[in-house]
């Protein structure tokens, strides 16, 4: 898959917000991204937004002036042990998904992750997002482990997969 010359990922600004809300909200209708089965309210996405920095980034992928798709470094723990590890979102507007947007956005959040002297990356999947699954394995991510019925959605069981990226190590380099 080819991403088009024209896109262009940078950092995330507050005036990206109502993008990122609509392409957030579109996961959480498709149910394969998220536990999560409210769409974000404005107040929830600026919330969100606080607890992002410089540290803790979020990044969009931009084509032709329109937010296709974005990714964020998300605080793992508030306890200082955890300093040094981020968990990972990344969404891709419908419409532009298998264009290998995700890969662009998820391989840039790990190059701004190894700048901020991030240690370790990690995530959550639902056992049936096959895409997230491939696409994350792409991204050399290890599967840690499967969690049993980890959540509940729609009245079923779902199984949850823990991923993580070592940054620092032997595995690093992989
Ligand atoms: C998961 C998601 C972010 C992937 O982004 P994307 O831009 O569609 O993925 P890419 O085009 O970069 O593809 C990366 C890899 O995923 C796999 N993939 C992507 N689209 C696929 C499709 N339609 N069918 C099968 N595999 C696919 C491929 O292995 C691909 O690697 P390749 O390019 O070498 O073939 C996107 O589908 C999405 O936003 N889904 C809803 C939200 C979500 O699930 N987020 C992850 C939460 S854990």
């Amino acid at each position: 898959m080819q991403t088009s010359d024209a896109l262009a990922l940078r950092r995330a600004s507050e005036g990206d917000l109502e993008a990122i809300a609509a392409i957030y909200n579109q996961g959480i209708e498709d149910r394969v991204a998220t536990l999560e089965t409210e769409p974000k309210s404005r107040d929830e996405i600026e919330q969100w937004w606080q607890q992002h920095d410089d540290y803790y980034a979020v990044i969009v992928a931009v084509e032709r002036g329109t937010v296709i798709g974005w990714a964020s470094l998300n605080r793992f723990s508030g306890r200082c042990a955890h300093a040094e590890i981020a968990d990972v979102s990344v969404y891709v507007e419908r419409d532009f998904r298998g264009r290998g947007v995700g890969f662009a956005l998820l391989s840039e959040l790990e190059r701004e992750a190894r700048r901020n002297g991030l240690r370790k990356l990690v995530l959550h999947a639902l056992d049936g997002n096959e895409q997230g699954r491939r696409l994350y394995g792409k991204a050399r991510f290890r599967e840690v482990g499967v969690f049993r019925e980890h959540g509940r959605i729609d009245g079923r069981y779902v199984d949850v997969v823990a991923m993580e990226r070592m940054l620092t190590g032997p595995e690093a380099g992989l």
